[in-house]
C-alpha cells in the first residue's frame, strides 16, 4: 500500500516543510538487491575480545574493515567490559563515529550475557548495553539502526550468519533489538532444504516464500483452499508446491506430516505464519472470536509442532519460526484474543527452545506495523500513528519480515535459539 505522506515528504515541498514544522521524517530505507555492495563504508570496528574473530569474519565475507570518514557500520565489543565505569569505553568509540555513519548506516554492540556473568558487577555492566543500544536506535537519523548481540560463552564461530544480517540491508527495517547467540553444534551439511510456510497465499506469507527460495529452499506453500489461485501464483513463482489444508482441522497435522514425509522425506524449515485477527473490545467479543484466533494463532501450531517433533518429521538441524506480534508484547485496544495468541506464541517459543535437540532451534518474528491488506483495513487515524510511532517513521514491508525470517531460518544460524525478534523498526509500542 502507498505511504501517501512518505511520499510527500520525500517531495520538494515536503523536504521544505517537514523539518519546519517538526515532523515525522522518513528516510528511504536500504533494502537488499542482488550485487549491491554489503555496506556503504568500511565496517569501524574497535573494544575487546571478539575484535579479531569478527574482523576475520568480515574480511572472509568481503566487509571492508578500517578507519575512514564515513562508516557503512559501527561495531563495538563490549563483552569485555567489568563493571559500570568501563562503560565509558563504550561511550568513547561510539560517540564520535555515528556522526560519520552513512545513511541506513549500522551500530551493532557486541556482549557477554549477563547470566553468563558470575560476577555481579560485570553482569551489571552488560546489562546497561540495552539502554545504550535503544537509546541510540531512537537517536540515530537516516535510517540508520543499532542492535545488540548478547554472545555467550564459546559461542563467537557462531555468530556469522546474525552479523551478516544485522549488518546488511536485509535488517532494514529491524532496530533495538537484543539478540542472543549461542555455541552452535556442527550440523548436517545445507544441502536441498524444504521449507513449509503456512498462510503463503498473500501478504507476509507470501513474500517469506519467495525469500526462503531464493535462499535456496524448495518451499510448501500453504493456506487455505480457498485461497487456492493466489497460493498457486505464489508457489509458482517461489518454483515451489502447494498444500491446500485449514491448519485448524482436526486431520491437519497428520495430513501435514504425511504430506512432508511422503513428499520430501521430511522437512528443515517450518514458518507458522497464518493467522487472523477478529478485533472488537474484550465486553464485546464472542466466545466464537476469541476461539476462532486462538485456534489459528497459537493452538493450531501447537498440534502441528508436537507432530513434527515427535515423529521426527522435522529432521535434524531443523528450524521453526513462528510470527508473533508487537500486539504481543504490548496489548493492543480491541486486541485481547490476538493479544493473547501472540503473547502465547512468545511463550511457545521460550518454552520450547530448552526442549529441542543440539542444533534444532526456535525463535519468532514479532512484526510491528507492515504494509499490508491487513494493515491497509485499519482507519486513516490510526494507521497513520502505526506507522510513525517508530524510529524509522514508516512502516515495514513483508519483505522485511521475510528477511528476518530468512536469517533465522538459515543454516548459519544454529546458535539463535529462542530469541523473539521485533521487526517494527523499534516501534514505541511495547518498547
Ligand atoms: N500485517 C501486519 O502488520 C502484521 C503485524 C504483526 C503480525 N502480523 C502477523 O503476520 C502474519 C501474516 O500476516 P498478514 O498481514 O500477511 O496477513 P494476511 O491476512 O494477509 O495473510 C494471512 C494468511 O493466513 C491464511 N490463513 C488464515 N487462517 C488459516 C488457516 N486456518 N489455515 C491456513 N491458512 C490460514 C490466510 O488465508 C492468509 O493467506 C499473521 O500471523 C499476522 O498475525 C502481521
Amino acid at each position: 500500500m502507498t505511504d501517501r505522506y512518505a511520499r510527500f515528504a520525500a517531495s520538494r515541498a515536503g523536504r521544505a516543510v517537514v523539518p519546519r514544522l517538526g515532523l515525522p521524517d522518513p528516510p528511504p530505507l536500504r533494502r537488499h538487491s542482488p550485487g549491491q555492495p554489503p555496506l556503504e563504508g568500511p565496517v569501524l570496528l574497535g573494544g575487546g575480545p571478539l575484535v579479531a574473530p569478527v574482523a576475520a569474519l568480515l574480511r572472509v565475507d568481503g566487509y571492508e574493515v578500517g578507519t575512514g570518514e564515513r562508516y557503512g557500520a559501527v561495531v563495538f565489543d563490549a563483552s569485555g567490559l567489568a563493571d559500570s565505569g568501563e562503560l565509558r569505553a563504550l561511550y568513547e568509540f561510539v560517540h564520535p563515529a555515528t556522526r560519520a555513519l552513512a545513511p541506513c548506516g549500522r551500530l551493532v554492540v557486541l556482549g557477554a550475557p549477563p547470566e553468563s556473568c558470575p560476577q555481579p558487577r560485570r553482569a551489571t555492566a552488560q546489562r546497561a548495553l540495552e539502554g545504550f543500544v535503544r537509546s541510540a536506535g531512537k537517536e540515530l537519523r537516516r535510517g540508520a539502526t543499532a542492535q545488540l548481540v548478547y554472545v555467550a560463552p564459546g559461542a563467537e564461530g557462531a555468530l556469522g550468519s546474525t552479523l551478516r544480517f544485522l549488518l546488511s540491508a536485509r535488517s532494514a527495517y529491524v532496530s533495538g533489538q537484543v539478540v542472543r547467540v549461542g555455541p552452535a553444534p556442527v550440523g548436517p551439511p545445507p544441502g536441498d532444504r524444504v521449507a513449509l510456510v503456512t498462510g503463503a497465499a498473500r501478504g507476509i506469507g507470501a513474500a517469506i516464500a519467495a525469500v526462503l527460495a531464493r535462499d535456496g529452499a524448495h518451499v510448501v506453500c500453504l493456506d487455505v483452499p480457498a485461497a487456492g489461485a493466489d497460493l498457486a501464483a505464489v508457489a509458482n513463482r517461489a518454483g515451489g508446491s502447494t498444500l491446500q489444508l485449514d491448519i485448524t482441522g482436526a486431520a491437519a497435522p497428520d495430513a501435514l506430516a504425511a504430506h512432508l514425509a511422503d513428499r520430501h522425506g521430511g522437512v528443515d524449515v517450518v514458518v507458522h505464519n497464518a493467522g487472523i485477527i477478529r478485533d472488537r473490545t474484550l465486553a464485546r467479543m464472542s466466545a466464537a472470536e476469541w476461539d476462532t484466533v486462538l485456534d489459528v494463532n497459537l493452538s493450531a501450531q501447537e498440534r502441528i509442532n508436537d507432530v513434527l517433533l515427535g515423529e521426527k518429521v522435522l529432521r535434524e538441524g531443523g528450524r521453526l519460526v513462528a510470527v508473533s506480534s508487537i500486539a504481543g508484547i504490548a496489548g493492543n485496544v480491541g486486541q485481547a484474543n490476538y493479544a493473547t495468541s501472540k503473547a502465547g506464541v512468545i511463550g511457545l517459543v521460550h518454552a520450547l527452545a530448552p526442549t529441542l535437540p543440539a542444533g534444532t532451534t526456535v525463535n519468532a518474528v514479532a512484526p510491528g506495523f507492515i504494509e499490508t491488506r491487513l494493515t491497509a483495513s485499519i482507519p486513516l487515524l490510526i494507521r497513520e500513528a502505526g506507522r510513525r510511532m517508530n524510529s524509522l517513521s514508516q512502516g515495514g514491508l513483508p519483505v522485511d519480515v521475510a528477511e528476518t525470517v530468512a536469517w533465522l531460518a538459515a543454516p548459519g544460524s544454529g546458535g539463535v535459539t529462542g530469541n523473539v525478534v521485533r521487526v517494527c523498526g523499534q516501534s514505541l509500542l511495547g518498547a
